[in-house]
């Protein structure tokens, strides 16, 4: 294994590992800013009036809690949503509690 390979793996683990449970943040304030910020309302857009279709769906790109993390943290910079870090963290928490259910 090379040590680029190694390096990857050593960021990337403790997130995989990471229980659920453990997830910083707040479930209900998370539903409430994803509801009041643009994250519904993009997501409404472009599934024709069915947003939680995006997280639902058999082939949602969401794979792992790493992965839910980073995908929140990618739209809410991308798409200039304006969380802050704790707001991300609640809204982490909303999606994986109502939605993907990683790590229980
Ligand atoms: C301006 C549009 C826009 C906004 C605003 C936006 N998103 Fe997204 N979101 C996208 C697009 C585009 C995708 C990728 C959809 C695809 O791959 O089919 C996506 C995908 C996702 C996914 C992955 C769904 C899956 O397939 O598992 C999550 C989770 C997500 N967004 C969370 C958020 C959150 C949380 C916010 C608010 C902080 C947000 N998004 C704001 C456009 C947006």
């Amino acid at each position: 294994m090379n040590n680029k390979l190694l390096a990857v793996m050593l960021i990337t683990l403790p997130f995989n590992v990471m229980a659920a449970a453990l997830l910083p943040g707040d479930a209900e304030n998370g539903k409430k800013l994803h509801d009041n910020s643009s994250c519904l309302g993009c997501h409404t857009q472009m599934t024709s009036g069915k947003p939680d279709m995006l997280y639902t769906r058999a082939d949602h790109r969401v794979t792992d809690l790493g992965g839910l993390i980073s995908q929140v943290g990618n739209c809410n910079k991308m798409q200039k949503v304006g969380l802050d870090e704790n707001g991300v963290n609640d809204v982490v928490k909303y999606l994986n509690e109502s939605f993907y259910q990683f790590g229980d």
